[in-house]
Parts: C-alpha cells; structure tokens; sequence
C-alpha cells in the first residue's frame, strides 16, 4: 500500500481553510492507504511560541484531528517531535539544498517582511523540515491546500537530489494530492485571498453558531452586480467558493441565478452561508467537546502514534546511513 502522509502546524485551533484544503481529502483516503497524519510542533517553532502554549495546542490539535474522523486505528497519528528521526535527516537534507533556492520559497519572502526582527534559520530551512517529514516516511501523496505547493516542489527537488548525488533510486517524488481536479485554496471572507491563522481571518471549526454567524455576516461584499450574467468580483466569488462547498446544489444554484439576474441580496445569502456552515460543522464541534475533555485517550494516541511512526522512520533512515556512508545502529 502506497505511503500518504500530513500535517499541520499548531497554532490554534484548525480552520475551514485545513480542513477543506487537506483533512477532509485524508478521511477519505484512510481505507485505501498507509497514512500518516502528524502534528508539526518543530515548524511551529519559527514564530517562538511558549512551552505551554505548545503543550495546549497540539492537545487541541490532536482533538480536533479526532473529531474530523481522523481513525488511531486505520492512520499513524503523531507528533512530529515525537519522531527524532525527521532531524537527522533534516540535516542531511540541508547540507544538498543551498541558500539561494530557500531564499526564493515566497513563505519565505513574506515572513522576512512581516517579522524583520525575527528572519531565523528556522524559517529559512523550513522547506527542508517539511521534506524530512515526507521522505522520512518515503510518501507517495500528500493532501494539502494550494499554499504548499513551492514547499511541495522543494520536496520533490530533495528526493531528486539526494537520489542523484549517491546515484540510487531510494526517495520517491511527492505528489500534492486532492480528490478535486485543483488544489484547494478556501478564500477569506475579509476580501483577502486565503483563509489562515497569520491573516486572522478564520472561521474555526470550533466556533459555536453565534460567531460563524457574526463572522459571516462581517464578509466583505460590493454594490451590487449591474449587468446580467457578469463575472463575480474575487470578494463575491469568496461567498460563491464557500456555498459550493458546505451548501446544496440547489441553495447554490438559487443564489447564481439570483446573481445573474442581479435581484440578489447579499444579506439573504450570507444568513444562508452561515446557516450552512453551523450545519456542516455543528458534529464535529461535539465531537472536539468529547475529545478534548479525553486527555487519557489523547496520551495514548500520541503515544501509539510515535511508537509506528518511529518504526518507519527508523527503516528510512538506515537506509539512508548506509547509502550516505556511516554506520547503521
Ligand atoms: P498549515 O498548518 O499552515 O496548514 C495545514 C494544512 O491546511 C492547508 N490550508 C489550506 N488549504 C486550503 N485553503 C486554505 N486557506 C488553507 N489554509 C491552510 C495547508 O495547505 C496544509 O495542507 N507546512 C505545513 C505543515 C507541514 C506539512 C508537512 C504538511 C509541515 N510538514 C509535511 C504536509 C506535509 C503548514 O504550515 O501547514
């Protein structure tokens, strides 16, 4: 069975924009495929976050993971510092990838602009941490949002690379994978482009119905169409993006012809929207309650997680001392 393998990092709660862009695909490929799903507190690192902090949101992360459907008996679930494997080969990783690509990863580019005082190594090398939690396990497949399609390039650059600097075949390339025909990337709903943690523009799975619905009524809209059957503006077309997928077909269909025929009225479709999100996300927020209130079943999650992880892990990485040319423990 082919390795599939994510994660996502924690700082916070998990929002719309994680759960369409990557959990939901991993749900569903659960039956079909080895899969790895980990929680990755090193990459949470760069933003220097404190020790309990951590502690608090990697339980709420692991909880949260659960309730969306994620199976501790059909999916090795972990975290990432659990598994002390994906460092040594970070590092091997690291001494084939040079100052130049890194510097060019826009994440990169963005981050050293918004916190100047704090352009750290870690930041620089984050695309490299990404590629050891991937190859550590040799993965063929990884559901992820649009966003992480450079640090998924990067990726297939260190498999290639290391296969060809020792002249073996042993790293497979990683594919970005979703079950729509493109990535997905969920809008924001203040008019900009991405729904995420850094852009405080999130609507969380965990947030009850009063505030789905201030949050969506707060979405940013225009005057109005004017024409007939016009394109949607981005901030319109949000809204759009949004009904189609927690909507039916026939709310979203309602709304279009509405649009095209320039009788709709922003406000009623909004009422909607939120009343179709509290209804798609009502089940697992009682679930994350259940979960979160479990600590003992979260311990032990995490610690039958690691003990499987660390066993693939340990596998690659002797192959990759021997292939590199140091002793196999
Ligand atoms: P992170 O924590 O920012 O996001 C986790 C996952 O959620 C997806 N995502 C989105 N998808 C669509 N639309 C959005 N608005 C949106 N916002 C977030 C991301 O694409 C991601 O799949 N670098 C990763 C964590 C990571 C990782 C890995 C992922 C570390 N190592 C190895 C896969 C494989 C990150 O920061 O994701």
């Amino acid at each position: 069975m082919e390795n599939v393998l994510s994660g996502i990092r924690p700082t916070g709660n998990l929002h719309l924009g994680n759960y369409f862009g990557a959990v939901t695909s991993f749900v569903r490929m659960q039956n079909d495929y080895n899969c790895y799903f980990f929680i990755a507190d090193w990459h949470s690192l760069t933003t220097h976050p404190k020790p309990e902090d951590i502690q608090a949101s990697t339980a709420t992360i692991l909880a949260e993971y659960l309730a969306c459907g994620l199976d501790p008996a059909k999916s090795t679930i972990y975290n990432q510092s659990d598994v002390p494997e994906v460092l040594e080969l970070y590092l091997y990783l690291n001494m084939n990838t040079y100052l130049g690509e890194l510097e060019r990863v826009t994440t990169f580019k963005e981050k050293a602009r918004k916190q100047p005082d704090n352009v750290n190594a870690g930041l620089l090398t984050y695309p490299t941490l990404m590629a050891s939690d991937i190859l550590i396990h040799r993965a063929l497949k990884v559901p992820v949002g649009k966003d992480q399609e450079q640090n998924m390039e990067m990726a297939r650059k260190c498999a290639r690379r290391f296969n060809n600097i020792y002249g073996v075949e042993f790293f497979p390339e990683p594919q970005s994978f979703h079950f729509a025909k493109d990535a997905v990337k969920i809008p924001g709903l203040d008019g900009s482009g991405k729904m995420g943690k850094s852009e405080g523009n999130c609507i969380y799975l965990k947030d009850d119905a009063k505030t789905i619905q201030k949050k969506v009524m707060k979405a940013v809209t225009d005057t109005g169409p004017t024409e007939p059957n016009s394109v949607k503006p981005d901030v319109i077309q949000n809204l759009f993006t949004f009904l189609e997928i927690v909507s039916t077909p026939e709310t979203l269909q309602y709304f279009e012809e509405k649009w095209n025929d320039c009788s709709i009225r922003y406000g009623d479709l909004k009422k909607q929207l939120a009343q179709d999100i509290i209804t798609y996300t009502e089940p697992i927020r009682e679930k994350i309650d259940m979960y979160s209130s479990d600590k003992e079943l979260l311990r032990r999650v995490a610690e039958e997680g690691a003990a499987k992880a660390r066993e693939s892990a340990r596998k690659t990485l002797s192959e990759v001392r021997k292939i590199i040319g140091f002793k196999v423990y």
